[in-house]
């Protein structure tokens, strides 16, 4: 992985069992990153579309390894002043970073960026393509509970045509043996998914997708990857939201996950979100881990 990180597609077992090993190394409060193994390094953050989670972690994760991290967000930079992609970066590469984590509304964007610069890139999420460190820490997260993913059964619900969160999980979560049922309504759910990825099942019926889950995966409907809304809010919650109801389908150890953010009473009751079986902070904690596992398997390598 000395190129960077753009996609789980493209990684081989052995690439994410060792990202996730030692994502474990650095989970108790990341104390291990204190060592300063990035000191002296230089990491970009720049994101062109609107994150919290993605973004603060990694900039947590590249100061605990005592990397120096700026972030550029496309508003207040010079792509408001109608700067291409091609010349943002050329301009950022010529500061000779280390590292640039990208975020970008368009499928490929990073892919395109790696072509062109010799920096390490890192895919913070492309379009509704992928995003490849959210999947390995919820693979982190999953594997805190579960011995293996071999087996597992993991219902992903919600809008997974416009989910990079979904693709990558299911790329991979097959590469591990899990079974993978995809939900969502009609317009959401691409059939072509299912014959591309091996394990991977798709309904329309939130509860078959529920039924003797060990791993139930909440996205949220990506209102800004769409020109118009197909339900109102209330109506996706009636037929797709998660609610207590629900869990008494699942494996009565199943886990609820979400990336964030969550829309409560749209994909997800506040009940479910704040219960016990809900994991969605301890995902947050993981992104951290892994975020720093990823960093230092780039830049020492
Ligand atoms: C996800 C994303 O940006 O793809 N968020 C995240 O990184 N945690 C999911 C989303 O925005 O719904």
């Amino acid at each position: 992985m000395p190129g960077g990180l753009l996609g789980i597609e493209s990684l081989d077992r052995v690439e994410i069992e060792a990202i996730l090993d030692r994502a474990k190394y650095f989970q108790p409060q990341q104390a291990e990153g204190r060592k300063q193994m990035l000191r002296g390094r230089m990491i970009v953050n720049l994101f062109f579309e609107a994150s919290t989670r993605t973004r603060t972690s990694f900039e947590i994760a590249a100061k605990r390894l005592g990397a120096d991290a700026i972030s550029i967000t496309a508003s207040g930079s010079s792509v408001d002043k109608g700067e291409s992609l091609v010349d943002t970066l050329n301009t950022l590469g010529a500061m000779h970073p280390d590292a640039i984590v990208m975020r970008h509304a368009a499928s490929g964007a990073p892919h395109f960026l790696a072509r062109h610069l010799p920096t390490p890139i890192i895919n913070a999420g492309d379009g509704t393509h992928e995003h490849p460190t959210q999947a390995l820490l919820d693979a982190r997260t999953i594997l805190d509970r579960r011995s293996s993913l071999e087996g597992l059964r993991a219902a992903i619900i919600g809008d997974i045509a416009h989910s990079r969160v979904a693709r990558s999980n299911m790329y991979l979560l097959s590469k591990f043996g899990a079974e993978i049922v995809l939900c969502g309504p009609a317009s959401l759910l691409p059939v072509e998914l299912s014959k591309i990825t091996p394990g991977v099942t798709l309904t329309h019926d939130i509860r078959e997708a529920i039924r003797d889950a060990d791993v139930i995966m909440m996205l949220r409907v990506q209102l800004e990857r769409q020109h118009e809304a197909a339900f109102s809010a209330s109506e996706y919650f009636r037929f797709y939201g998660l609610r207590l109801e629900h869990m008494g389908l699942a494996k009565p150890d199943a886990i609820v996950m979400h990336p964030g953010p969550i829309n409560r009473g749209r994909e997800i009751s506040s009940e479910v979100a704040d219960s016990q079986r809900s994991v969605i902070l301890n995902q947050v904690e993981n992104g951290i881990a892994v975020r720093m596992a990823v960093l230092e398997r780039i830049l020492t390598n």
